[in-house]
Order: structure tokens, then C-alpha cells, then sequence
């Protein structure tokens, strides 16, 4: 299967992974094939990419790295939190934590779990598959760390929660596609405030959860905002969720911007990690994320082009790739290079744009 771009789908195509919108009804099923009605409907609501099946390459399992059952069930209950704060109610602390220790056990369950940020969102809405990703992305490296159940269960609250303040800016400022001018930039800056005084009045929910929605924008070096705190005086938690959430937000497509490829974001991360995140805790996060996600179709120095089928979790830059040769898909004939083990043999370029991999075959 491979990623089509909403403009770029075509009446015939047939979906690969099924699409929920984010009341966790489904939009597309998986098999289904598409018509002009349905690619019209995917553009009204504003979805970036849907899967899409493709003839011409190996069919590879991209493991999920939680389930999209988790995922529906905390994109319910943040959405219950949202109406809360809108309706001016008390949020309810303990669905939150219920629904944050079950993507504890998951994580905690599965050994060694990688990334495959190739992923398009489940369902529909950017903010609520946002904070759902961040939270596990969060809870991961809390992971990492060596973090407890107890501590692993405040990061994720305040991981889930850190953009609750956004509901009190205009909806505007935030969909706006362009730059923001310096007075609404100004409005956006004042979320981590917002969410924090909603979240510390809530029974039940911890002073550190709250405290990453307050400090989730500040920066290492103090460039940030709303008090421009500075290296360790930015909690722990807090520092963790900053590096997840810029980690996603770069992966992630949006209607006016294409998401960056893992190994692309990795790149922009690591300039980042000099000056505005935390280094230690930046390497954290890339000990999760696959470089060359499963999926992944890569050039060699060979010249050969390959399907990534797996990851070493030891050297995640030195995936295992299965050539590809012309369009046939020969079962009989599978070659797969190792490349942990073949240190002579390096990933040249990742083909993220269909054209140039029709002309290079
Ligand atoms: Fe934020």
C-alpha cells in the first residue's frame, strides 16, 4: 500500500486502511473502491491522505503501535474534556486516567516498540489524532527513561491535555494556513496558561500534568513562551512532551503542508536538539521511531530500489529492504538485503514521490 495525497486520488483506486472520522464512525473501509462522491466528501473534510492499495508493491504488514481501538477510545474521552471545558463542567479525572493506563499497558506490554510514523491519522480530525499521538509518543519515552506506572500515568494526563487551552482561541487563528500576525501569534501564546488554570482546578488530576499543558512551549535554551523558562527548570514531563509534539506535527500532513518523511524529520529534530530541546531526551524519542518506517520505498548506493519489511531495533538506520524488481511482485524470487549486516550497502534516498520512482525503474 502506499500514501496518495487527497488531490492526487483517482475514481478506481482502492483503499488500503480504513478511515474513521473521529467519533469513530467509519468514513472509507478498508477494500472499498473509490468513486468522485467519495474523494469530494474526503476534501470536504479536509483529509490530508488515505491509503491506497498498489499492485506493483510487495504488500508489507506496517505494524501499529497502538491500536486504532486505543486510539478512538482516548480521542472519546478528550473529546468528553473538551465539552467539559466548553460547557464550563468539571473534567472528568477519572475516565482521563483510565483511558491514559490503558495506553500504558499496551506500550508497557509490547517489547520494544518502534514507530512507524508513515501512519496517517485514523480518523478525521487533526487536533484530537494529534494529542493522542503525542500521548503515546510521550508515555514511550517515559518509557525510555525508566519511568514508573505512576509517573508514566501523570505524563500521559498532561500529555493528553496539554493543548486543552486551545479551545478558548479562535478556531481562525488556529486553522489559519498562513503566517499569523504578531497580535494573533500573541492569542495562541496564551493556550499553555489557558490550559493550565483548567486543568489544576480539576480534582484528581496531578500538579505535574498540569504543568506540562503551562510549560509544553517553552524551550531548552529559553526562547520559549509563556515565561521562557529555561534548561531544567522546564519539568521533565514537560520537556518530553515538547519533543513529541514537535515529532508529530512535523510527521503529520496537514491540509496546507505535506508531512515530512521520518528521516527528514529526524534531521530537522537533531538541529533542533542543539538550542531548543532537551539533547538527552530528543535521543529518548528516536530510539522509538523507525528512521525508514516499514512501508518505506528506498533507493541503495546499489542503485537497486527496495521495500523497507523491518527494522533492526539495534541500528534503526540499517533496515531490512526486499528489492524491488521492475513491476512484478515474484513471490519466488524474493531478495532481501539485511542492512545491519551488510555495512557496505547503504540507504541513498527515500522515494517519497511516485514520479521519480516510475522513472528510475
Ligand atoms: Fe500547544
Amino acid at each position: 500500500m502506499r500514501k496518495v495525497l487527497t488531490g492526487d486520488l483517482k475514481p478506481g483506486m482502492r483503499v488500503a486502511k480504513t478511515l474513521y472520522v473521529s467519533d469513530g464512525r467509519i468514513l472509507l473501509n478498508s477494500g472499498v473502491i473509490l468513486k468522485e462522491a467519495y474523494i469530494r466528501r474526503l476534501k470536504e473534510k479536509d483529509i490530508p491522505a488515505v491509503y491506497i492499495m498498489d499492485e506493483t508493491l510487495p504488500e508489507v504488514e506496517v505494524p501499529e503501535f497502538i491500536s486504532d481501538q486505543t486510539r478512538l477510545q482516548t480521542a472519546e474521552t478528550l473529546r468528553g474534556c473538551m465539552n467539559s471545558i466548553d460547557m464550563g463542567t468539571e473534567l472528568n479525572a477519572r475516565k482521563i486516567k483510565k483511558t491514559v493506563n490503558e495506553i500504558v499497558d499496551e506500550l508497557t506490554s509490547k517489547r520494544h516498540v518502534i514507530v512507524h510514523l508513515n501512519d496517517i491519522r485514523a480518523y478525521d480530525d487533526y487536533t484530537f489524532g494529534h494529542s493522542v499521538s503525542v500521548t503515546a509518543l510521550s508515555i514511550l519515552t517515559g518509557i525510555s527513561l525508566g519511568y514508573n506506572k505512576l509517573e508514566l500515568r501523570d505524563l500521559g494526563v498532561g500529555a493528553l491535555l496539554h493543548d486543552a487551552g486551545k479551545i478558548k482561541i479562535d478556531e481562525s487563528i488556529l486553522l489559519k494556513p498562513s503566517k499569523l500576525t504578531e497580535n494573533e501569534f500573541e492569542e495562541v501564546k496564551q493556550h499553555p496558561r489557558i490550559g493550565y488554570d483548567l486543568i489544576k482546578e480539576t480534582d484528581g488530576i496531578s500538579f505535574p500534568s498540569a504543568h506540562i499543558a503551562y510549560q509544553h512551549h517553552e524551550k531548552y535554551n529559553g526562547s520559549g513562551y509563556p515565561r521562557g523558562l529555561k534548561g531544567d527548570d522546564i519539568l521533565e514531563f514537560a520537556q518530553i512532551v515538547a519533543v513529541a509534539d514537535i515529532y508529530d506535527a512535523i510527521t503529520t500532513d496537514r491540509v496546507y503542508r505535506k508531512a515530512l518523511p521520518a528521516h527528514k524529520a529526524l534531521e530537522v529534530m537533531h538541529n533542533l536538539m542543539q538550542a531548543q530541546l532537551n539533547p538527552d531526551i530528543a535521543q529518548m524519542l528516536f530510539k522509538n521511531v523507525a528512521v525508514y518506517p516499514i512501508g518505506s520505498v528506498v533507493e541503495l548506493n546499489t542503485g537497486e530500489l527496495g521495500i523497507v519489511v523491518d527494522v533492526n531495533k539495534e541500528d534503526l538506520s540499517a533496515p531490512v529492504v526486499r528489492i524491488i524488481k521492475g513491476d512484478e511482485i515474484n513471490q519466488d524470487e524474493i531478495t532481501e538485503i539485511d542492512l545491519m549486516h551488510n555495512k557496505g550497502i547503504i540507504i541513498k534516498d527515500v522515494i517519497t514521490d511516485r514520479k521519480k520512482w516510475e522513472d528510475n525503474k
